[in-house]
């Protein structure tokens, strides 16, 4: 595997740790689920939206600071398959957001040799969202850096029992057997099948459970949950989880002797 170097921000987790984080052992793939925005916005007083476009600023600094740290894959998690039952205020207020999102971030991201695509149903969302999903994946398909993935509309479950679905069709049209069901095949069947499966997996504002996140991909993943509430979460919160990261003895259930 290729690295690209490493360049690093003089921040606070630096101080810290001033042998901070090896360039060389930095997590292939990170995947995030951002938990916390409205908590972050009651604090203040005010409306659930506030929490959700300073959260989408924390999107752009991390995906700034996944490419400076030599990170080759970021997932995030910015829409589940159960967030459709928040208010129908909420859920038109974040897709608002994400297509505000995309439409100002594509040209920067573009140009920043960022490619962005995306995972999850995409049949429930309207179709301006899915002509922007569209546009920036195909303008962004040849570059070479950071491949940044956002789950929308996902559900880990929805996606492995959609991958039955279409291998029991395989099945049925006599395109294959039964018998040939193995780990790397089921793996072709999912969406996420163009990318190792996450190294690390954080998760913000303290909850500690996967919702559904990349479920078959996170078998051996290191999970990372920190208080931060993820409209808070800056370049250095990153710097300090790759920095734990780096500081896990991973296994892969062998015995590490
Ligand atoms: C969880 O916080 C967050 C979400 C369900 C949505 C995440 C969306 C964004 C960060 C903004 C838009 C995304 C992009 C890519 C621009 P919560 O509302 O569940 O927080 P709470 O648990 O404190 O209520």
């Amino acid at each position: 595997m290729k690295l690209r170097k490493a360049k690093f921000s003089r921040s606070k987790a630096m101080e810290l740790a001033p042998e901070f984080v090896d360039p060389i052992a930095v997590p292939r793939h990170v995947a995030i689920i951002m938990d916390g925005n409205g908590r972050w916005a009651r604090a203040r007083g005010l409306p659930r939206i506030a929490g959700h476009k300073q959260g989408a600023e924390a999107v752009r600094s991390t995906v700034r600071a996944c490419s400076d740290l030599g990170i080759s894959y970021l997932t995030i998690y910015a829409f589940s398959s159960e967030n459709w039952k928040r208010p129908a205020t909420e859920v038109d207020d974040l897709m608002g957001l994400l297509r505000l999102y995309i439409r100002r971030e594509l040209v920067s991201l573009r140009g920043e040799g960022v490619r962005i695509q995306f995972i999850g149903d995409r049949s429930r969302l309207d179709i301006e969202i899915n002509r922007l999903i569209s546009e920036s994946e195909e303008n962004t398909k040849d570059n070479r850096g950071l491949i940044f993935t956002v789950a929308l509309n996902y559900g880990g479950r929805q996606e492995i029992l959609e991958a039955a679905r279409v291998f029991a069709q395989n099945v049925r049209d006599g395109k294959l057997n039964p018998e040939d069901m193995n780990e790397q095949l089921f793996e072709s069947y999912l969406q996420s099948n163009d990318m190792p499966d996450p190294d690390l997996l954080i998760r913000t504002s303290g909850e500690q459970r996967l919702s559904n996140f990349l479920l078959w991909q996170s078998a051996y993943t290191e999970f990372l949950f920190t208080s931060t509430l993820w409209p808070d979460f800056k370049r250095e919160h990153l710097e300090q989880a790759v920095y734990e990261y780096q500081r896990r003895e991973r296994r892969y259930g062998g015995s590490g002797n």
